[in-house]
């Protein structure tokens, strides 16, 4: 049946390459015209869910299924294996299926611990709590008034981790799970990471945490209303949905997005972070939906009858994608959270899987984590980095975060000179 469909001769879809003025009619008109998309290839939205449903429920009885047997949904990985050459085809498998992954031992437990220390005496050193004005947005704003994410961003520690060879022979591994080049088009390249810089989260004993809900960040009304979305996500509004591939980077890596607090301007193959302690997996830890084929139901969804017209099952500008018992309840059973792990293993996830933390009451150790995900160079990334480096010459806060600006005073943050080769290709000062 896939075969079949000429999509040249079907309907082109309306496109806002900026936030539209009048989201509801945007959302009513683009709605319709993917309806009107699926349904002149020959099929009917109801036809096209349904298939993705059918893939997906498969997919959450086999993850329930292993977790009553007491198997570990997250595939785990030795970083030796990853440096060697030698990861176990289970895992590769795994992993392109679940779209996760823990990385045992990416660094040394004692680095990372001495890493943890590092970043204690940098913001204790120069202040911070003192002059910390509370939380500067509106995503992580709900944790509370103690800083539990800190709006620290060029500590020599986070510096280090992310331009060290281990971290990087780490994303290259997960980039190359990614078709990174299609119809003659190189659409990143899976050997040179673009130096994302992120926050950090300090989580001390005795902590009360409401965790976060899950969601999704690829993305928000932009996924359906960009152009080059609308390419990306193709086989979903085209009747070919037997061929949609969520690791396809086909249209990814360079339109536009919508502009957000919640908006990540990269490209990030997979986000990630790095334990700087050690944690059990009943402490407040991340969860996802290890399913990076539910992008197709999460886009989907919206177009069944039961959805208002002007309704994207919640999806909206400057907020957060939710996923939701509401409208997603096929997807909720598979809510899988990390095994236990310790100082310096690192934790994956594709950008288009679902993903929360959950609550914590009277925390047990430490949950101290370095947010380093893998965002490949390509037309996004570079132009991003032009403002990374701006940030970093400055001690500014990157432009995807608060302008808090801690740290420009600092005289011990991370300098230009200590940048080693990939720092400098990272940031874009080599080629
Ligand atoms: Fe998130």
């Amino acid at each position: 049946m896939t075969s079949t469909v000429d999509t040249a001769t079907l309907p082109d879809l309306p496109h806002w390459e900026s936030t539209p003025a009048d989201l509801g009619a945007a959302v009513r008109e683009v709605k319709a015209a993917i309806r009107a998309r699926i349904a002149a290839s020959g099929r009917t939205v109801e036809d096209v869910f349904a298939v993705v449903e059918q893939r997906v429920a498969a997919q959450v009885a086999e993850i329930v299924a292993e977790r009553e047997r007491g198997g570990t949904v997250w595939p785990v990985v030795d970083y030796a294996d990853i440096a060697a050459g030698t990861v176990p085809d289970d895992v590769l498998h795994g992993l392109q299926r679940r779209g996760c992954l823990v990385v045992r031992g990416h660094f040394p437990r004692e680095q990372a611990l001495a890493w943890d220390r590092g970043i204690v005496d940098y913001v204790e050193g120069n202040r911070f709590f003192e002059h910390y004005r509370g939380p500067g947005d509106d995503f992580f704003g709900s944790v509370g008034s103690k800083p539990e994410i800190y709006p620290v961003y060029w500590s020599p520690a986070q510096m280090q981790a992310r331009q060290s060879d281990r971290t990087a022979r780490v994303q290259s591994f997960l980039n190359h799970r990614w078709r990174s080049e299609s119809d003659g088009v190189r659409w990143f390249d899976p050997d040179r990471d673009s130096l994302y810089p992120d926050r950090i989260r300090r989580r001390p004993p005795g902590a009360d945490s409401g965790g976060l809900g899950t969601h999704l960040d690829a993305g928000t009304l932009d996924l359906w209303m960009t152009r080059a979305y609308q390419r990306a996500f193709r086989h979903l509004f085209d009747g070919t949905v037997e061929q949609y591939d969520p690791w396809d980077a086909a249209h990814r890596t360079a339109g536009p997005q919508y502009p957000g607090s919640t908006m990540c301007s990269a490209f990030r193959t997979f986000q990630g972070w790095t334990a700087l302690s050690d944690m059990d997996h009943d402490q407040g830890v991340l969860h996802t939906v290890p399913i990076p084929e539910a992008m197709a139901y999460l886009m989907l969804r919206p177009l069944l009858a039961d959805v208002p017209d002007d309704d994207m099952c919640g999806v909206t500008v400057n907020r957060v994608f939710p996923v939701s018992e509401e409208w997603h309840p096929l997807l909720m059973p598979a809510v899988s959270g990390i095994p236990d792990v310790r100082a310096g293993d690192s934790v994956w996830w594709h950008c288009d899987v679902v993903h929360g933390v959950d609550p914590v009451t009277d925390q047990r150790g430490w949950g101290d984590v370095m947010y380093i995900p893998a965002a490949p160079w390509c037309p996004r990334n570079e132009a991003y980095a032009g403002s990374v480096r701006e940030a970093f010459r400055t001690g500014s806060s990157p432009d995807d975060f608060p302008a808090e600006h801690y740290e420009r005073t600092w005289p011990d943050r991370f300098r230009e000179d200590q940048l080693n080769e990939t720092g400098r290709r990272g940031l874009g000062l080599d080629r």
